[in-house]
């Protein structure tokens, strides 16, 4: 059994697979439109990336550091650029649907890749609740500019309303914001007998299932779809930019770390929750035109265009107001509201609906084939390979992730759901990574993207010695204080990054994906205890699941049985 949970799938063996039109999957005669070019790639990137996260989650990271979260914003971008140059080396190895699951078969054997398939399950579904969330929020504010209301008890969370209704009645007034208000109105107000009420978040759902049929309808139909959403995104986050720039007085930017290093690090989880995305087009590898070029493209550039636009967005925004003020929901409309531009804040709602609805557009596209891939495989049951004749959709997974979708976004709070999407994800990009090291070394072809090769021998260690010595109190502040265990993800840091350092010297490992592991790691270790556990507890439900139905089904497994 050890050596089977290992059993890898070669990359000769999945371009035959895909080759062959994967002749014992359901409907096996039908196949995915290769529509997509560099510049649709590109544009779905985007259409991924910029969501939710800019125009929500940054609020809340910058009243946390100050204006110097655009440290952050580099910061994060940098560690997103290694994993995007590990992702565009396996996209244009393997370039067939199913992203970083398939990458981790062919690296690091079966158990390993279902472990990240169930672990994008939370990138991609769990993700999407946290921006159908926030969708809902913006749609909410905006239907009430028309002057239309909806009751706040069909517009929200049962805990999140619960949870306020308790804050009022204990009466601490300090903590009793609008936002509180609001919830505690909608638990006062909702029907229901007793404690049972009936609260949820319809908008919501309502936006899950117009999505889901978009995806479900084509891959043509959601392109043009993503490209018109994107352009217009992409104009008002320049307009905010421009415009807001001369809304700027440089003394918001003093201090630049009101709260120290340690204020810019609490903003972590939504920081790299805006980057994510651009990951999410490695999916569409079989309906492109060109994958083993255009995807590592399609990534690369999208992920430079979001990370100006972000570093610009977080100076702006924090150069706009005093930080402080900057711990609300909708912080790019806020700020032009603040400085008594209503119009613009106004448009940047409407666009902020926009955005977020393309996000959920794309993560909506990508979790049905990541599915896809595992169910070929046999890691899942074969109706999740099962492909529409005539729409070239993956149908029946498409449906059941709106189904895991939208049921949770009705019920679900935003930042338990946003937390752990970026660590989910994060621990994606490290077994990316680490699977890039793992992959034989290849000659050039032209036309073909290759992760260019530095040799980390000697230039490992040495910034092993530097940020050691940078960080020396830290480190020895770890092991002293209450709560030492709550410190685990950084012990786990220290244990990554000595055998990584060791293994660098001695291995002559590429350069790259060592600073991207490391990168990623450690800004999984900045993330909260509390949501580590959780994501622990969310592996082992994989594991057991995997131990109960993949390891019995899976097609290399039995393939490996016969031939014995
Ligand atoms: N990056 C995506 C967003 O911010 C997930 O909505």
């Amino acid at each position: 059994m050890s050596k089977s949970i290992f059993r890898r799938k070669s990359v000769d063996r999945i371009m035959a697979d895909v080759a062959s039109g994967f002749s014992d999957s359901e409907h096996s005669g039908s196949h995915l439109e290769k529509a997509l070019t560099t510049k649709d790639l590109t544009l779905m990137g985007i259409a991924a990336v910029v969501g939710a996260g800019i125009f929500s989650t940054i609020g809340e990271a910058s009243f946390n550091g100050g204006p110097g979260v655009t440290i952050l914003f580099v910061l994060t971008a940098i560690t997103c650029g290694f994993s995007a140059l590990c992702y565009a080396e396996f996209a244009s190895r393997i370039p067939v649907a199913g992203s970083a699951y398939t990458y981790a078969y062919a690296s690091f054997g079966e158990l390993i890749a279902w472990i990240i398939g169930w672990d994008l399950l939370m990138e991609y579904a769990i993700g999407n609740i946290a921006v159908a969330i926030s969708w809902s929020e913006y749609f909410v504010n905006l239907l009430e500019g028309f002057h239309i209301h909806m009751p706040a008890y069909l517009t929200m969370d049962y805990f999140s309303a619960f949870k306020a209704h308790e804050l009022v009645i204990s009466g601490n007034t300090a903590e009793i914001t609008d936002r509180v208000k609001l919830a505690a109105s909608a638990w006062a107000n909702a029907p229901g007998v007793g404690s049972f009420k009936l609260i949820a978040n319809i908008p919501a759902l309502a936006i899950v299932v117009v999505i889901t049929y978009l995806v479900y309808i084509g891959i043509r139909e959601t392109k043009r779809a993503t490209n018109a959403m994107v352009y217009l995104k992409i104009a008002v986050v320049i307009a905010v930019i421009a415009i807001g720039f001369f809304y700027v007085t440089p003394a918001n930017w003093h201090p630049f770390l009101p709260n120290g290093f340690g204020g810019v690090m609490k903003g972590v989880s939504g920081v790299f929750f805006a980057y994510i995305g651009f990951d999410a087009i490695s999916t569409t590898a079989e309906e492109c035109q060109n994958p083993q070029r255009d995807l590592p493209k399609g990534m690369i550039y999208s992920l430079i265009i979001c990370t100006v636009l972000y570093i610009l967005i977080a100076l702006v925004l924090t150069g706009m107001v005093n930080y402080k003020d900057l711990q609300v929901g909708d912080p790019l409309a806020f700020v032009f509201n603040k400085v008594g531009l209503k119009g613009i804040s106004y448009v940047i709602s409407i666009s902020a609906v926009v955005a977020t609805a393309s996000v959920l557009l794309i993560f909506q596209l990508g979790q049905p084939r990541i599915w896809m891939s595992m169910s070929r495989d046999g890691l899942l049951p074969k109706a999740f390979s099962r492909i529409h004749p005539k729409f070239h959709t993956p149908s029946f997974a498409t449906i059941v992730t709106g189904f895991v979708v939208a049921i949770p976004a009705l019920f679900l709070n935003l930042t338990e759901v946003t937390n752990l999407t970026s660590i989910g994800t994060l621990f994606a990009f490290v077994l990316v990574c680490g699977g890039v090291l793992l992959l034989p070394r290849e000659a050039t072809v032209k036309g073909k993207f290759q992760l260019p090769y530095i040799n980390s021998q000697f230039i490992a260690p040495v910034l092993f010695i530097v940020a050691v010595f940078i960080f020396r109190n830290q480190i020895v502040n770890l092991f002293s204080g209450e709560n030492v265990h709550q410190r685990f993800p950084y012990f786990l840091f220290i244990l990554l990054s000595t055998s990584l350092t060791v293994a660098a010297f001695i291995k002559k490992l590429s350069l790259i994906p060592v600073l991207g592991l490391l990168s990623c790691f450690y800004l999984m270790a900045e993330l909260e205890y509390e949501s580590w556990i959780r994501f622990l507890i969310w592996l082992i439900i994989g594991l057991v699941i995997y131990f109960f139905y993949g390891y019995r089904n899976s097609i290399i497994g039995k393939e490996q049985k016969t031939k014995a």
